[in-house]
């Protein structure tokens, strides 16, 4: 296994760093025109990318104004690359589909996702080595990768042009759109699928309701799809699922069903059971926060709880705080871990920050956690490795010779993230409420307009679970209807046989359980997030869905299987240990527990979850 991208999250500098402006360069060759199909040439990627030794469909790429008034340098940079010769210069017809990438951050270059997951080119972690991706998305549909918003990746901004809120960042991105139309105008027609991952899961509902708000709008949307995405509140996307992140991998807790049990009843106090029913009763859910701990003792401490609040600003916590969790245990702060007794009262030291307390207990007491040669991944729980490097595009994305084949700004470097993303608020935070919010209302107009919703999660990701995806879904009415009125349960299959996970299809919306990713599916498991794109997100494949026959009789397409029906789906056995850094890994190898520990906890579990087992069908 590979470095994992901390950047998908940003990690941002203790001081946020005020942006200085940028521009787009001006390459020769640069029209005079108004953007139109005379711009195709001057955007195209004519001269060969480094190391890129074998032939390449072709691509467009530069950077394209978003039309903010006053902020002309204000610019979004786009990666292009055609699926077939001419299919985005030609006269493709209307009904040939094409598709967007949006990484998230906030501040997160879309071109990671170019270089480490769905793009073209698979970059090794540092990016000195390139080689094909031969499960890029663009092998199925023109594709583009997209630094947004303003300023972020190779985005420009002027020097007070960063964006205020979500509502401006969907602006801009229509604004941005309607340029690029012009430059493309087969495409103004065509189907367009909004794909993207993590916090673009904010980013997009926002840009669907401003596309929903627009009388004529530059693009032709059939489809959104949100991968292991925030639009939850933070307690939803973080710390309702920690009950639901142990029994994927009982092993953060040793298999020990005391500590299993005593957090249960922590979820219990601090409200996080909430109990999803097939078809969904009782209305929405409440909304929930992680709160302060009881006692006004720990102020400091309620303090820090008050300050995460607001989406932005938890990414931000989480990311600062990445490194203390992930440094191998010599060097960790010990942590006073309470012996876990189910006493009716909520732990004072953690208060609902439930995964927190799972996980220092996990660093405290639990191999091989408690190696100082492993490291606990956020993004992907079965990957213990430790010195791993950190994946970086910077050599390859700043190479002149890239920079100047794509058109990039000669302003600015390119980085893979962006502390500073939003302006106004004091910290540099998004103020946006999180689209839980209006996601009914979302589903309404998606539903006038014939656009599908699909949401996807790798199983084995700690840091945005699928368990908080599920809850959003559950609380969203969407074709009249309160949730999905059967729970996923029905297995999907890669091209080679072997069981992918969990879909469940209905009403339009779409939901993808991805066995054996982390939080960037396409990164861990290109194959896997090649069908999930080809058959799900493109949507060719029925499996899954419900199917309501004329005389009433439901049935499922692939069946249900009551073995998927859990609230969980077992993650790796194995938990991949040793050291090394990106490809030279020098000792590696996987951690497995006892089997007799394991088959304990299995007998465990069938009896505890038995009860708790969401009903309906
Ligand atoms: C693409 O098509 C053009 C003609 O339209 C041709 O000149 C070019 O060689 C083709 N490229 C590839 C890679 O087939
Ligand atoms: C239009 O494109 C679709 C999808 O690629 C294809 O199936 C169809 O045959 C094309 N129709 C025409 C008239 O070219
Ligand atoms: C191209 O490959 C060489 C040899 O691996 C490497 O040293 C160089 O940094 C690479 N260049 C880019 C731009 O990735
Ligand atoms: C990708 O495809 C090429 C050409 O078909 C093949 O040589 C190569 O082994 C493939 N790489 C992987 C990782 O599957
Ligand atoms: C916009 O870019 C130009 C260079 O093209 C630069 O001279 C100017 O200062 C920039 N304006 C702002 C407001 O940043
Ligand atoms: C729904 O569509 C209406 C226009 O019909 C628009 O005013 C509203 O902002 C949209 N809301 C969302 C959440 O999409
Ligand atoms: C879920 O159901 C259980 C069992 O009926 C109950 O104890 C628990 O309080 C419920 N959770 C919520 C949040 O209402
Ligand atoms: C459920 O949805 C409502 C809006 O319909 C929202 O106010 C509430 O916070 C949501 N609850 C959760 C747990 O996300
Ligand atoms: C319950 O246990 C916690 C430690 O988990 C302790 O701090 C608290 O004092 C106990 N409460 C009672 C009423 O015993
Ligand atoms: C699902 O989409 C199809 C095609 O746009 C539409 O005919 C159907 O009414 C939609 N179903 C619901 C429940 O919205
Ligand atoms: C209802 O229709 C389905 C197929 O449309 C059929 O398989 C089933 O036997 C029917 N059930 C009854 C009770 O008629």
């Amino acid at each position: 296994m590979l470095g994992i991208p901390t950047a998908l999250l940003a990690v941002f500098a203790a001081a946020v760093a005020a942006q200085s402006g940028s521009w787009p360069h001006d390459y020769p060759g640069k029209p005079s025109t108004p953007f139109g199909p005379d711009w195709q040439e001057y955007f195209r990627v004519k001269d060969p990318l480094p190391n890129v030794t074998w032939p390449v469909s072709r691509q467009f790429a530069g950077n394209i104004p978003v039309g903010r008034p006053g902020h002309p340098n204000n610019t979004l940079f786009f990666w292009g690359v055609e699926h077939r010769n001419g299919s985005l210069t030609g006269n493709t017809n209307d009904t040939e589909p094409w598709g967007i990438w949006l990484n998230g951050g906030p501040g997160s270059s879309s071109l990671l996702g170019f270089g480490f997951e769905n793009g073209p080119i698979r970059l090794s972690p540092r990016g000195e080595k390139v080689t094909p991706n031969n499960y890029t998305w663009a092998n199925l549909v023109d594709y583009f990768w997209i630094d947004q918003p303003v300023g972020v990746g190779w985005s420009t901004a002027d020097v007070d042009g960063n964006v205020h809120d979500e509502d401006e960042v969907g602006r801009d991105f229509m604004g941005f759109l309607g340029n690029l139309m012009n430059v493309f105008p087969s495409l103004k027609t065509r189907p367009l699928y909004l794909t993207g991952e993590s916090y673009a899961g904010t980013y997009i509902p926002y840009i669907m309701k401003t596309y929903f708000g627009m009388e004529y709008p530059p693009v032709n949307i059939a489809a959104f799809a949100i991968g292991n995405g925030v639009f939850g509140s933070e307690a939803v996307y973080f710390n309702l699922p920690s009950i639901t992140i142990l029994e994927t991998y009982p092993q953060l807790i040793g298999y020990n069903s005391d500590v299993f049990e005593y957090l249960r009843e922590q979820e219990h106090l601090c409200g996080y059971d909430l109990n999803l029913t097939y078809p969904q009763v009782g209305g929405t859910f409440p909304s929930l926060s992680i709160g302060p701990p009881p006692g006004d003792s720990l102020k400091t401490r309620k303090d820090t709880l008050k300050r995460r609040h607001s989406v932005g600003r938890l990414i931000r916590t989480v990311a600062e705080s990445l490194d203390e969790r992930t440094a191998p245990s010599s060097s960790r702060r010990k942590r006073e871990f309470v012996p876990p007794t189910s006493n009716g009262t909520i732990n004072p030291i953690y208060g609902c920050d439930l995964f927190d307390e799972a996980l220092h207990y996990a660093l405290d007491n639990v191999q091989p956690w408690t190696d100082p040669a492993t490291h606990f991944t956020y993004y992907d729980i079965a990957d213990g490795l430790a010195a791993e490097a950190q994946l970086s595009g910077d050599e390859f994305f700043n190479d002149p010779r890239v920079r100047a084949a794509v058109h990039a700004p000669t302003s600015k470097e390119w980085s893979e993230s962006s502390g500073y993303v939003f302006t106004g608020s004091e910290d540099g935070s998004d103020p946006s409420l999180e689209p839980m919010v209006f996601l009914t209302e979302l589903a309404a107009n998606a539903s006038d307009h014939g656009v599908r919703v699909v949401i996807y999660s790798g199983n084995d990701d700690a840091l945005v679970s699928h368990r908080g995806s599920e809850v959003v879904i559950q609380n969203t009415t969407f074709g009249g209807i309160q949730g999905f009125t059967r729970k996923p349960s029905t297995p999907w299959y890669d091209d080679d046989g072997n069981l992918a996970g969990i879909v469940r299809q209905e009403r339009n919306w779409t939901y993808v359980l991805v066995k054996d990713a982390g939080h960037l599916v396409p990164y861990n498991s290109p194959e896997r997030g090649f069908v999930l794109f080809r058959d799900f997100i493109l949507g060719i494949s029925d499996t899954g869905l419900v199917v309501t026959s004329e005389n009433g009789t439901v049935s499922v397409v692939g069946g249900e299987d009551p073995a998927l029906a859990g609230n969980a789906l077992l993650g790796q056995p194995g938990i991949y240990i040793g050291t090394g850094v990106g490809e030279d890994m020098t000792t590696t190898g996987t951690f497995t527990f006892p089997a007799a520990t394991v088959a304990a906890w299995e007998s465990f579990i069938a009896t505890a979850t038995a009860t708790r087992a969401s009903s309906g069908p």
